[in-house]
This record gives structure tokens, sequence and C-alpha cells, in this order.
């Protein structure tokens, strides 16, 4: 039994990304084969323009529901990063904005403010709250897999950025994991859990508007739902999110009947990697 346990203990370690086998591996996001992340561009068209990426200059757009809006670094927006196992966030706060509790399922998160007051949270898996109001300059860490989350308590706007330890973290976001999924939790296992909270989030619920539901999910869609995505924001009629719901599952259907062998990883994007 001990001898079973140490031969078993090396691979329960494994707390981050594979090892590269190369220098780089830009990601080529539209190749058709799926690997575990995806397969590299032939070296003869790799540019240095590859390994450079300017998405986290810009602001994110903060008149959302939660006031937060998180902007991505991962290898999804920035191929370069495949298979290096390493990404980044940023995260803008309107004043009095809440990044919502969730969890990173790959991923530790190292953190910096560099703008404002906020306050920032994990919880153990022993139920322990650990939480402090940070400045900027100053620094937190999240241990892989635990739910947290940041509130800007300052005067005006907030910035943080963030760095994981995985080319693509995920996260699992509870108002959305928990009331939003696809098909729904039923709700008597909702209420036998959350007993007397039932009416709080019950009333959570209801106060996500279907706008921010709909953004939330298209942005967590993989590439290879690209022209899914732009005919659904070229619409004239704004899509309400019951119908875009059945609309990607749908889309999904297809894609499984037409790609039997897909990584699970690339079509669970649905609300799980934002
Ligand atoms: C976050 O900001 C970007 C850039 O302004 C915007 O396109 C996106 O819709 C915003 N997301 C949410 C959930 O508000
Ligand atoms: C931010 O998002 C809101 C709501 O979607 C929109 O009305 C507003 O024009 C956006 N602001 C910018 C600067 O894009
Ligand atoms: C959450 O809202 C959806 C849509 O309005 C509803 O179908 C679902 O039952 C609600 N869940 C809970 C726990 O109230």
């Amino acid at each position: 039994m001990i001898l079973f346990l140490i031969v078993l203990l090396p691979s329960a370690c494994h707390c981050a990304d594979p090892d590269p086998l190369q220098d780089f591996c830009i990601a080529d996001l539209k190749a058709t084969i799926s690997v575990n992340g995806f397969p590299c561009k032939p070296v003869s068209e790799v540019k240095s323009d590859n390994f450079f990426f300017d998405g986290l200059a810009k602001e994110g757009n903060t008149t959302n529901v939660f006031g937060a809006n998180v902007t991505a670094a991962d290898v999804l927006a920035f191929p370069g990063l495949n298979t290096l196992g390493i990404s980044m966030n940023r995260v803008d706060f309107a004043s009095g904005g809440v990044n919502p509790p969730h969890s990173h399922p790959r991923a530790t998160e190292a953190g910096v403010i560099i703008k404002g007051k906020l306050l920032v949270g994990f919880v153990t898996t022993a139920n322990i709250l650990h939480s402090k109001v940070l400045e900027a300059g100053e620094m937190f860490v999240i241990p892989r897999g635990l739910v947290h989350f940041e509130r800007n308590v300052g005067k005006g706007k907030a910035i943080s950025l963030t760095a994981f330890n995985s080319q693509r973290p995920g996260a699992v976001v509870l108002p959305f994991t928990l009331f939003h999924s696809t098909p729904p939790i039923p709700n008597d296992v909702l209420t036998k859990a959350f007993q007397n909270v039932g009416d709080t989030l019950a009333a959570a619920n209801d106060s996500v508007p279907d706008h921010d539901l709909v953004m939330y999910a298209l942005e967590g869609l993989p590439p290879d739902y690209e022209a899914f995505v732009t005919s659904i924001t070229n619409r004239v009629e704004p899509i309400l999110f019951p119908e875009l719901r059945s609309r990607l599952l749908i889309h999904e259907q297809r894609i499984q009947q037409f790609h039997p062998i897909v990584s699970t990883d690339a079509h669970q994007a649905f609300f799980t990697d934002r």
C-alpha cells in the first residue's frame, strides 16, 4: 500500500501545465486536430509579433452588473503562450465594482494592484476566509482552485494585473456555475444545498441581466466558434440568453457530429473558460 502511494505521489504533484519540449510553439488556433493545448504554427511562419501582446494595455468596459471587467491574456488571446505554462489577466473595476467569487481550476494566481484599493479574499477548503485591503504595488496569491473575489473599496477606478501558472487557467464563476448552467441545476438541489440563503440566491439569480450573460457566454467561446459569435453579434435584434443557450447547444451538437474526436477542453467553453 505504501509503495503504491509512493509510486502515485509524483504524478499527484503536477501543479502546473506540462513542460514544453521546444523553445516555443505559437498556437495554431485554427488547427483541425486537438491536443492538450494547441499544435504549433510552422517555425517558418513565426514572426516577432507572435511574442508580444498589447491586449492588456486597453481598459475593459466596466458598465455591467458587476462593475468589473476581466481582460484575459491567455493562450486564446495570445497564442505565443502555448505550451509555456503561463498567462495573465487585467481586471478593471469601477467604483464599488466586484469580481464575483470564482476559481481557476488549472492555475495558482499571483496578482499586483496597479491602481486603487482592492479588498482581495479567498476561502480555504476548511472554509477560512483570508482577506486584506491592498493598494497599488501590493501583491496577493490565490492557491490553485480556491474560490476568491476582489472588490474595489477605494475612491474611483481600480486595476489589478494577475499571472497564472497555466496558459489557460479557466474560470468557474460561481453565480453562473450555480444559476446559469445548461441545463440548469434542479431548483430543489439548490434549495436544499443553500437552505435559508436560498432566497438571497434566487434574488442574486434574478439580478444578472440577460445582456451581461450573453456577453460573458460569447466571450468564453473558443476560436472554432468565431463564425457563430460573428453571426450572433451581427444581429440587428439583440439575442436573449435562453435563445443563445439553445442555439449554442445545436451548434455544439453539429460540431460533435462533424468532429467526433475533440478535446473536451475546447468544448466546455460555455461559461467555464472565461
Ligand atoms: C469588457 O470590456 C471589453 C472592452 O471594452 C468589452 O468588449 C466587453 O464587452 C466587456 N465585457 C463585459 C462582460 O462587460
Ligand atoms: C460600455 O458598455 C456599455 C454597455 O454595454 C455601453 O453602453 C457603452 O457605450 C460602453 N462604453 C464604451 C466606452 O465602449
Ligand atoms: C434562475 O433563473 C432561471 C431563469 O430565470 C430559472 O429558470 C432558474 O430556476 C433560477 N434558479 C434559481 C435557483 O432560482
